[in-house]
């Protein structure tokens, strides 16, 4: 079904979204990853764009289509899309929607791990940078700064901690316990600096047309 129009409210502003997972390489053909789809991200991507704002999407690997009138760049790792976030600089607000991968491979082998005969060897793990806390605290810092939060439990408590702990504005939390990640609906609390909105279960379209218009009014 088509959306109906909406005004064009972001009209002149830029607007920052990642979305989806990360994979870290341990070897050429193995990685470190989760299970976000990437759908939340692209479609807050796409209602962003319907209401005239400059969307640059930084996708992780997904399977999904680019939305009308969004600046694609497809990224893998979580180093990459640092760099990619950085580069679309400046603009008036970021979503950070992405599953960032909090860690990597501390050594990426050249060539294909062979399971030998010996006992399995640990895989080193080294942290990735915070994206969402790097640009923070950068002095192009966007004006509105959004962040997700996936929690299995105390999901308000661990998200507010989130919010200020990474030094953004906003934190959309969602309660990853049950299936959302790769469905298409999305029950979420959107949590500010002295404020809880708890939304009831929408689609994840749905989601996405509320933030993009709180977005506007905010800006
Ligand atoms: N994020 C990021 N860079 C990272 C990790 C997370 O930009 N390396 C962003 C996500 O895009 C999201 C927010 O930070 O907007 C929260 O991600 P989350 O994984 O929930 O937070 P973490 O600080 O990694 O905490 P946790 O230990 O719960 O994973
Ligand atoms: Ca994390």
């Amino acid at each position: 079904a088509a959306l109906t129009p909406v005004p064009r409210s972001l009209e002149g502003r830029h607007v920052v979204v990642t979305a989806g997972p990360t994979h870290e390489p341990i070897d050429p053909v193995r990685y470190i990853a989760n299970r976000s789809s990437g759908k939340q991200g692209f479609a807050i991507a796409a209602a962003l764009a319907r209401r005239g704002g400059r969307v640059t999407l930084i996708a992780g690997p997904v399977d999904l289509p680019t939305p009308a009138n969004v600046v694609r760049q497809d990224v893998q790792t979580a180093s990459e899309m640092a760099k990619a976030v950085e580069a679309a600089l400046p603009a008036d607000a970021a979503v950070m929607v992405a599953a960032v991968a909090d860690w990597r491979a501390a050594d990426i082998s050249a060539q294909k791990l062979k399971k030998g005969d010996d006992a399995p060897a640990p895989l080193r793990l080294a942290r990735n940078v915070d994206i969402l806390a790097t640009l923070a605290h950068d002095r192009r810092r966007p004006r509105l700064l959004i962040g997700f939060a996936a929690e299995t439990e105390q999901v308000l408590d661990h998200a507010q901690a989130k919010r200020r702990r990474k030094g953004a504005d906003w934190i959309v939390a969602n309660d990853v316990s049950g299936d959302v990640m790769g469905g298409d609906s999305n029950t979420v609390h959107l949590i500010t600096a002295d404020d809880i909105e708890s939304w009831e279960s929408l689609a994840k379209i749905a989601v996405a047309e509320r933030l993009a218009d709180r977005i506007a009014d905010a800006l």
